[in-house]
C-alpha cells in the first residue's frame, strides 16, 4: 500500500505532487508529506490524518519555500509505527539531505538498524524506510553519486520497495527504484514523473515506463535511464497509459461508491459484449490460452483471492461446479499459502483480484506455479503484477475503481467468471446445451433489471435509515448465495463500522441464534429456487426469537407477506445468475447506512485498496 508521487519538471511541483497524490489516497490515507528540493534547499511537509491536513499546511506556507520544479511526495497506510506526524514519509537521513518515500516493507530493517546507529545513524521514526534513507546516505557518503548509492544499497535490503530518493547536493535528478511494489515513469515534454498508479500522472501525460522489479532508474526533467540489476543501462518500452482523467471524476454522484453502484449496468454490458452474442452461439473468450488437450486434462480448480475477490471465488465454485462437474476449491489466499496445497500441471489455478496487486496472491500464485498448474489471472488491472504472472489473462475491464469497497469490480469478476465457467463447460465432453444456454439467456437480462433496482432506490434507502442505529447485523442465505450474505456483510463492515456477519442459513440454528432478539437485524436472502423454502423455514426461526427480518428476495407469496419487517423486492432471475442481481441491494444499504451515520464512505478507517503487504 502507500503512493508515491515524484515530479521533476519546469512547474511547480508541490501542485503536482499534491493532486497526484489525491488520487493515490485508495492506497493509504493516514498521514501524508512532501519535499520539494531545489538548489542547496529542501523543505519538508508532513501531516497525520488525511491529504487536505497537508494542503493546509502548505497553504500557509511562505510561496518562495514551495517554488521549487521538483520533488517526492507519498500517502501513508501504516504498517511500523503510528499514523503519526513523525512516522510520515519523507524521511532523511541525519543531516536532512538525503530524502526518501517508500511503498513497500523493508523486511531485514531490524537486522540493518544496529550497525547504523553505530555509525551515528539518529533514529526519528519507528519505521523500516528510516533505516533505507541512513544506508543509501552512507553509501552515498562514500560513492559521491545518488544512482550509485542506490544501486548498492537496494542489494542490502530484503523485502519489498519502491522508492523516490532525492538528494540536495543534486536536485537535478530523482533515484526511483522498485522492486515486489509498482512503479511507472511517466514520460513528458522536458518532464518527467514518477508514481505508484497511473491516476497520479494521468492528468499530465499518457505515456509511462512499467518500472520492473530490481531496476533502478534516473530521472531528470529531459532524460529517464533505467538501470538493471547489474546496473547495465537498459531500454524499457515506453506504453500508452490506458486510463482518462474522466474515470477519476464524481459524475455528480456524492461519493465514489454510488458511483461505481450505478455503473454496474454498463460493467455488466461491457463484460458480455465481446463474448456472449446469443444464448446459441459459442462464448468467445480469447483471452485464455488453453489448449484442447490441457483443457481436457483439467481434473481440479482451486480459486485463490482475498475479500470480495474472495466472495466473487466462491459464487464461481457453485457455477463452474454446477456446469462442468470438475471440482472446485476456494481458498483465502493467506491460507493458502505456507502450506504443502495439492496442486499439479493438470490443476487449473485461478487468482481473482481487482488490484492485481494483492501480496497475499501474489504470493499463492508463485506457490502454485512451482507446481506448474496453469495459471488464470481474473482482474481490473491488465498491467498488474499479478497479469504478469498469468498463463491465461482475463480482464474484467470494470474501468478504475476510485472508492475502498469494491462494487463494480465485484460485478465485473462475477460476469468473467460466468462466462469462463461456461467456457470450460462448453470444452467438456457432454456439455449440457440447455443449461449453459439458458445462463447465457439471463445474464443477457441483468443489465436492465440491475437498472430496474438502481432506478428507484427509495425503499432501499428508507430500510437503511430505519436500522442505521444497529449495532449489529446477520446476514443469511444458502447455496449460490451464501457469498452474497458474506459480500453484503463485508461491505455494511467495511464502510459503516457496524458488526456484520454473513452465514449459511442453515447454520444459524446452530449457534448464532443465540444472538438473536429484538435488536438483531437478520437480512436473508431468498431467491426462488431449489433452497427458497429451507431459507423461509431459517426466517420462521429468526422471527420466534423476535428479530427484526429483512427480505431480499425476487418472490414472497401471500402468506409470508408478514413474516418480514422489511422486503426489497426485485426482478425475476434464475438462481444460478441470482448473485449478480442480490448482491445491488445489499451494496446500496450498506451505503446509505454508512451515509446516514456520517461514515467516510469512499475512504473507510485502517482500510486501503491495495493491500500489497502480507
Ligand atoms: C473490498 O471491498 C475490500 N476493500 C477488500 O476486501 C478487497 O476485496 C481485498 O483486499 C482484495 O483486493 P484485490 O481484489 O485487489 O485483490
Amino acid at each position: 500500500m502507500c503512493g508515491i508521487v515524484g515530479y521533476i519538471g519546469k512547474k511547480r511541483a508541490v501542485d503536482i505532487i499534491l493532486k497526484g497524490l489525491s488520487h493515490l489516497e485508495y492506497r493509504g490515507y493516514d498521514s501524508a508529506g512532501v519535499a520539494l528540493v531545489s538548489t542547496d534547499a529542501a523543505h519538508i511537509y508532513k501531516a497525520s490524518g488525511k491529504l487536505n491536513n497537508l494542503k493546509e499546511i502548505i497553504c500557509l506556507e511562505n510561496k518562495e519555500n514551495i517554488s521549487a520544479t521538483a520533488g517526492i511526495g507519498h500517502t501513508r497506510w501504516a504498517t511500523h509505527g503510528l499514523p503519526t506526524e513523525t512516522n510520515a514519509h519523507p524521511h532523511t537521513c541525519n543531516c536532512g539531505s538525503l530524502i526518501i518515500v517508500h511503498n513497500g516493507i523493508i523486511e531485514n530493517y531490524k537486522d540493518l538498524k544496529p550497525e547504523l546507529e553505530k555509525k551515528g545513524c539518529n533514529f526519528k521514526s519507528q519505521t523500516d524506510t528510516e533505516v533505507a534513507a541512513h544506508l543509501i546516505a552512507h553509501e552515498f557518503e562514500e560513492k559521491k553519486d545518488l544512482l550509485k548509492a542506490v544501486q548498492s544499497a537496494v542489494k542490502k535490503l530484503k523485502g519489498a520497495y519502491a522508492f523516490s530518493i532525492m538528494h540536495k547536493s543534486c536536485p537535478e535528478k530523482i533515484i526511483a527504484a522498485r522492486k515486489n511494489a509498482p512503479l511507472i515513469i511517466g514520460i513528458g515534454d522536458g518532464e518527467n514523473f514518477i508514481a505508484s498508479d497511473i491516476p497520479a500522472i494521468i492528468e499530465y501525460t499518457k505515456k509511462a515506463i512499467y518500472v520492473s522489479d530490481n531496476q533502478v532508474a534516473e530521472v531528470k526533467a529531459d532524460s529517464v535511464k533505467i538501470y538493471d540489476e547489474n546496473g547495465n543501462l537498459i531500454e524499457n518500452k515506453i506504453e500508452n497509459l490506458p486510463f482518462e482523467p474522466i474515470a477519476l471524476s464524481k459524475m455528480g454522484y456524492k461519493h465514489f461508491m454510488l458511483k461505481e453502484i450505478h455503473e454496474q449496468p454498463d460493467v455488466v454490458r461491457n463484460a458480455l459484449v465481446d463474448k456472449i452474442k446469443d444464448e446459441n452461439a459459442a462464448i468467445i473468450l480469447d483471452d485464455v490460452k488453453l489448449s484442447k488437450e490441457k483443457l481436457a486434462k483439467i481434473n481440479r480448480i482451486q480459486i485463490i483471492a482475498c475479500g470480495t475477490s474472495l466472495h466473487a471465488g466462491l459464487v464461481g465454485k457453485y457455477v463452474i461446479e454446477e456446469l462442468t462437474k470438475i471440482p472446485v476449491d476456494v481458498e483465502a489466499s493467506s491460507e493458502y499459502i505456507y502450506r504443502n496445497t495439492i496442486a499439479d500441471e493438470n490443476t487449473l489455478v485461478i487468482g481473482i483480484s481487482q488490484s492485481g496487486e494483492t501480496a497475499d496472491t501474489i504470493t499463492a500464485i508463485k506457490q502454485a506455479k512451482e507446481k506448474n498448474s496453469h495459471i488464470l489471472i481474473i482482474t481490473n488491472r491488465k498491467d498488474s503484477a499479478m497479469a504478469r504472472m498469468a498463463d491465461s489473462l482475463l480482464p474484467i475491464n470494470a474501468g478504475i475503481e476510485v472508492s475502498v469497497a469494491a462494487t463494480k469490480s465485484y460485478m465485473a469478476q462475477l460476469l468473467n467468471i460466468y462466462c469462463f465457467a461456461i467456457y470450460l463447460a462448453e470444452h467438456t465432453k457432454n456439455p449440457d446445451v440447455k443449461a449453459i444456454s439458458d445462463i447465457k439467456k439471463e445474464l443477457l437480462t441483468l443489465p436492465s433489471k440491475l437498472e430496474i433496482i438502481l432506478n428507484d432506490t427509495k425503499n432501499i434507502q428508507n430500510i437503511s435509515k430505519k436500522y442505521s442505529n444497529s449495532k449489529d447485523f446477520i446476514f443469511i442465505a444458502r447455496g449460490i448465495n451464501y457469498p452474497s450474505a458474506l459480500e453484503g456483510a463485508l461491505k455494511l463492515k467495511e464502510i459503516s463500522y457496524i458488526n456484520a456477519t454473513g452465514y449459511p442459513a442453515g447454520e444459524l440454528k446452530h449457534g448464532p441464534i443465540a444472538m438473536l432478539d429484538e435488536t438483531m437485524p437478520v437480512l436473508a436472502i431468498l431467491n426462488k429456487g431449489v433452497v427458497y423454502d429451507k431459507v423461509l423455514s431459517n426466517c420462521e426461526e429468526a422471527k420466534a426469537r423476535q428479530a427484526k427480518l429483512i427480505g431480499v428476495t425476487n418472490f414472497i407469496d401471500e402468506k409470508h407477506k408478514n413474516l418480514f419487517d422489511d422486503a426489497v423486492i426485485i426482478p425475476e432471475i434464475s438462481d444460478i445468475v441470482s448473485p449478480a442481481l442480490n448482491i445491488v441491494v445489499l451494496q446500496l444499504l450498506a451505503y446509505h447506512i454508512a451515509e446516514y451515520l456520517g461514515k467516510d464512505v469512499d475512504q473507510p478507517r485502517n482500510l486501503a485498496k491495495s493491500v500489497t503487504v502480507e
